[in-house]
């Protein structure tokens, strides 16, 4: 008995040093992936295009397609002059900080040159080489450079809003959670652009690709556009629908698609808040219900 009791204490010992390497190896690696220093990243090229045909496209893809404004860099009241929050729940602490885009020197890009904002937005690293935080950058990896010029015009012409924001900070608990993908895309840190990059052909199928990753769908309707539950929804909320061949499109004729993804207004019903509204015209809306008819079928109950 007394034997037993001794190996049974051993191999607890045994898990309970395993279980503490563990929590050291990921608090480590936590700590590492936050905020990671990427000094050695080159500038790519690019000069913004204030053109009045570059304006009328970067207004339609930031207030159309993208949602910059409207999912995080205007939600502290200010148009696109960001803020921040301190949260407390349970065991995560955070100042929950989103940055001022407006055009002011000290607390806005202002003082940025137009290489390190397009880096930013297309790579998700910072004017002094730190990877940002949280910053869906992954989609913006695609933007082609004309856009990405016309958006920097765009940003350019903000007027400058002095908002002071410190920088997103975590304590252990929250980092650990960050790197474990809990509290949405831990890095967005992509590879470096080193070539031009040139937009699909307007209509295409690639071009349908294009709009969803600028428009964030995945954001909501997962990574395969097969749906489920939002980010930190609660259970009575409508889960993001299956968009693969596997759910509802096939039925739907591309009008129906067009007022359902602009309107919110699909068959048969009204849809919730909790899918945006997008302002985009019919030719981009019909090459993304194309791009979607050539998805691999994902069957769920979404
Ligand atoms: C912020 C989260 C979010 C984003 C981003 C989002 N959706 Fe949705 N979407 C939803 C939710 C939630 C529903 C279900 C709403 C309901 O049932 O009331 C939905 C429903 C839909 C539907 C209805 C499908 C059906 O079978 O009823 C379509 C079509 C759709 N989304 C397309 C898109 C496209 C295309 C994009 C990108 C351009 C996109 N969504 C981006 C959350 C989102």
């Amino acid at each position: 008995m007394k034997k037993v009791l001794k190996w049974f204490g051993i191999v607890l010992a045994g898990l309970v040093a395993l279980l503490v390497v563990v929590l050291i190896g990921l608090v480590i690696f936590a700590q590492m992936s936050f905020k990671r220093s990427y000094t050695n990243r080159p500038l790519y090229e690019i000069t913004a295009d204030n053109s009045p045909e570059a304006q009328a496209r970067a207004k339609y893809l930031m207030e159309g397609v993208m949602s910059c404004d409207k999912a995080c860099h205007s939600e502290f009241g200010a148009r696109f002059a960001g803020g921040y929050d301190e949260v407390n729940e349970g065991p995560i602490s955070a100042v929950f900080a989103v940055p001022n885009l407006t055009s002011d020197v000290e607390t806005g890009l202002g003082g940025w040159s137009d290489a390190q904002i397009a880096r930013a937005i297309r790579e998700g690293v910072d004017k002094d080489g730190v990877g940002l935080v949280v910053m869906p950058a992954n989609n913006y990896h695609v933007l082609s450079d004309a856009d990405m010029a016309a958006i920097l015009g765009y940003l350019r012409s903000l007027e400058p809003v002095k908002n002071e924001v410190p920088t997103i900070s975590l304590n252990t608990v929250g980092k650990v959670m960050l790197a474990l993908g809990l509290l949405g895309p831990s890095s967005s840190v992509g590879e470096p652009i080193t070539a031009p990059q040139v937009a699909p052909q307007p209509g295409s199928v690639e071009y349908g690709a294009y709009l969803v990753s600028l428009a964030d769908c995945r954001g909501c309707h997962r990574a395969d556009l097969a749906g489920g539950a939002l980010p930190f929804s609660d259970p009575g909320d409508a889960p993001a629908a299956n968009l693969t061949p596997a759910g509802r499109l096939p039925f739907w004729s591309e009008a129906e698609f067009i007022a359902t993804v602009r309107e919110g207004q699909a068959p048969g019903r009204r849809l919730t808040e909790g899918m945006p509204r997008y302002q985009m015209n019919d030719e981009d809306l019909v090459a993304i219900f194309k791009y979607l008819g050539t998805l691999e079928p994902v069957q769920t109950g979404n």
